[in-house]
């Protein structure tokens, strides 16, 4: 395990404020008897809660080597009769019942971009009772305006001339790119608005939008994008610093194109398109001023601009692609559809050339791909030698 894993655990483990918030939710919805799938487990924390909250038996699963020391950790907390550790990737899970609660806080800063919506509408396909209980049941997803001097160091920075060159050409990306800064409530030009809300298990596209009121002058240059997630009937959690019962976690930056200048009073509309499937976010933003009502700014950005994704890299993320032979894959096809045990080796690369031959090279190149493509797939028969004439 690399130092940044164990600094990473540490954290999840120091955060007194989610392990208690968890602990208070599992206790809430984990009834004697019940089976628990802790999805992304790390350490096993949330899963000895659950444990320890009566849980009959807990699945800690985990697709890192950490999953050993979860073990290691519950069997010295005398857990480890009633927890299963499974090194196993989410999607790859099986289960030997299905759950009565799944439990997980892979949630990251704006909860599309970490896998717990992926990770629970899989796991209510396959590994839930049908009543099952999610542990986040749903999220409040929030925007606030924000001054992040993060900003100068991300965006501005392209337009600076580095070393007396012109890097432009990075700022569309960086200003396209969410990022994951620790903001405090001095970085906050105005509260949080609700934008949306969604199941724990919700994969379509949501979209949303708030009006944001600025509350304090300073220079507007981004939007954070934040949460809060209702762990239980009583129990929320929320990532944004100025909301009672929030967690150590980052939230998520999404830069403007250009910073404003902001005074108490102006607003903003902001609205985001969330494409939980691909990972991806689009928002868009109004800067309404009062010292200039008939000129609002106006911007819309992207991460489909950020990570330089073709249109096919967005459809393959989201399962809407329609997978194509690749041309010389079509060849390969045609080739082995003419093995048909009567055909010689001779006749396929007539034929293959006939049809194909400007996919390859030259006639010889089809030869070998046949003889590879027939050593491979299929068994050779020399013809039987014509009998002697008497
Ligand atoms: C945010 S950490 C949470 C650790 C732990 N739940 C805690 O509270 O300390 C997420 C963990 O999930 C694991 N993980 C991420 N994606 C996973 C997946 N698809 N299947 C299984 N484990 C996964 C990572 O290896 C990591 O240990």
């Amino acid at each position: 395990m690399s130092a940044r894993e164990i600094e990473e655990h540490a954290g999840y483990v120091r955060d007194t404020a989610k392990l208690e918030a968890y602990e208070r939710a599992l206790a809430e919805v984990v009834r004697p008897g019940d089976s628990v799938l802790d999805l992304g487990s790390g350490t096993g924390v949330l899963g000895l809660l659950a444990a320890r909250a009566g849980a009959r038996i807990v699945y800690a699963v985990d697709s890192g080597s950490i999953i050993g020391v979860a073990a290691d950790i519950a069997a010295r907390n005398d857990l480890d009769q009633r927890i299963v550790h499974i090194r196993e990737t989410s999607s790859r899970l099986r289960l030997p019942e299905p759950v009565d609660v799944v439990v997980c806080d892979q949630i990251g800063g704006a909860v599309y971009d970490a896998g717990v919506l992926d990770y629970f509408d899989d796991a209510r396909r396959r590994l839930l009772r049908p009543e099952a209980v999610l542990v986040p049941g749903s999220f409040r997803l929030l925007a606030a305006p924000v001054s992040a001097g993060l900003w100068h160091e991300i965006v501005e920075v392209w337009s600076t001339r580095p070393a007396g060159f012109d890097m432009e050409a990075m700022a569309e990306l960086a200003v396209n790119t969410e990022y994951r800064p620790r903001l405090g409530a001095e970085h906050f030009l105005g509260q949080p608005a609700e934008w949306g809300s969604i199941p724990s298990d919700h994969v379509e596209p949501v979209t949303g939008s708030a009006r944001l009121t600025i509350e304090r002058p300073g220079v507007l240059n981004g939007i954070a994008g934040m949460f809060i997630a209702q762990l239980s009937p009583s129990v929320e959690l929320t990532n944004c610093p100025l909301l009672p019962h929030s967690f150590d976690r980052w939230q998520n930056f999404y830069p403007l194109p250009e910073a404003v200048e902001v005074a108490e009073g102006d607003s903003v509309e902001v609205r985001f398109d969330i494409r939980p499937k691909s990972y991806l976010a689009t928002w868009t933003v109004g800067v309404h001023r009062r010292c200039r009502p008939d000129d609002p700014i106006h911007s819309r950005q992207s991460t489909v601009l950020g990570k330089l994704l073709t249109p096919d890299d967005i459809a393959a993320a989201d399962g809407s692609a329609v997978p194509r032979l690749t041309p010389l894959v079509e060849a390969d096809r045609f080739i082995l559809g003419l093995v048909d045990g009567v055909r010689t080796e001779r006749s396929i690369v007539e034929q293959t050339w006939t049809e194909h031959g400007s996919l390859f090279c030259s006639r010889q190149e089809v030869e070998s791909r046949v003889r590879n493509l027939t050593a491979r797939h299929a068994r050779s028969v020399p013809p039987w030698p014509t009998s002697p004439t008497a």
